[in-house]
């Protein structure tokens, strides 16, 4: 019998996927509540071949504990979690699940723009606390902003920027400024979009949504004087990582009225703290990280982080991360 790599499972994935993994594998499954703790990870990890992960981190230690393992797939598509130095050193492959949750995130985003600009969550709140009382207060101070007609500017311009271009192009009639890495002629031609500098995008944009990945180049990105730049009436929007932001700048930028609003699904800290000056402010809509979070979404990603260990461990196709 041909030999089936051993392989360890951080976390539960659906039957099926686990069905088709146990066919190439010889597959352990962490059953504990959420993901298995690290100390117990550091301690079985010696005599496993592969490793399913959706956070980290796979670092140096992890690896001197593991002389046997070769390929780690993570449930994201967000990798920061992977220390790719130490990956690369130690000849570890490195796979992610992009394409398979473009959409959700982007329909995602779009609910963090209309929600926090058109105060779904406050409202929400207001009517269940039967608050909802004609003439009790001046219905204008119910009054959002619009979303349709604006202008977004959106930084990092990858698969998932695309997907909310096109959602606020072709359903919002949004103008689109964009900031990337590198030019997308494409995408201008697909969205009229103008590419701009950050500083510009900042002025100009009413809503402005962070897609950067975080790499130790976007830790605190975006910062105080960016916020400075933003118009009084603007909505920020964050849903990749919550490092890509300096929070306690964003924090006095909402509570000094610099901005209007904010978007949040992604915080520095995560679980967000009960503490954090974030969830007491009703122009903030925060929710726990939960973009790519459809059924849906999540058994394609369960099942491609599955399809990219086996292509890892047995030379077949894999979606390596680009620095690996
Ligand atoms: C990702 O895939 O990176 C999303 O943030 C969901 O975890």
């Amino acid at each position: 019998m041909a030999h089936k790599p051993k392989v360890m499972i951080t976390r539960k994935l659906p039957d099926s996927v686990l069905d088709y993994l146990n066919e190439h594998c010889d597959c352990t499954v962490w059953e504990g509540q959420g993901s298995i703790p690290r100390e117990e990870l550091l301690s079985v990890i010696k005599d496993y071949e592969g490793l399913i992960v959706s956070a980290g981190p796979v670092n140096a230690e992890l690896i001197a504990h593991a002389p046997r393992l070769k390929a780690v797939s993570t449930v994201s598509v967000g990798y920061n979690h992977f220390h790719t130095q130490d990956m690369l050193a130690g000849g570890i492959i490195g796979t992610h699940t992009p394409y398979v949750l473009d959409d959700t995130v982007a329909d995602l985003v779009m609910a963090l723009m209309l929600s926090s600009s058109r105060r779904v969550a406050e409202l929400d709140r207001l009517v269940k606390q039967g608050k909802w009382q004609r003439g009790a207060i001046k219905e204008d101070q119910w009054f959002g902003l619009d979303v349709h007609h604006t202008t977004l500017g959106i930084i990092g311009m990858g698969r998932i920027g695309e997907a909310i271009a096109k959602r606020a192009v072709h359903g919002f009639d949004m103008e689109l400024l964009y900031y990337n890495r590198s030019r997308k002629p494409e995408t201008e031609e697909k969205f009229g979009a103008s590419y701009c500098a950050l500083e510009d995008l900042l002025r100009r944009s009413d809503f402005v949504v962070l897609m950067t990945p975080l790499t130790p180049e976007t830790v605190h990105y975006i910062r105080k004087e960016h916020f400075e730049l933003m118009k009084p009436s603007a909505f920020f929007i964050n849903a990749s990582r919550g490092q890509t932001v300096d929070e306690q700048a964003l924090i006095e930028a909402l509570q000094s009225g610099q901005i209007r609003g904010a978007g949040l699904d992604v915080f520095d800290t995560e679980p967000v703290s009960p503490d954090n000056p974030l969830l007491k402010m009703d122009n903030v809509v925060t929710l726990p990280h939960i973009g790519s979070a459809t059924s849906r979404t999540r058994y394609d990603m369960a099942m491609l982080a599955a399809q990219n260990l086996v292509g890892a461990l047995t030379g077949g196709k894999a979606y390596v991360v680009p620095e690996l």
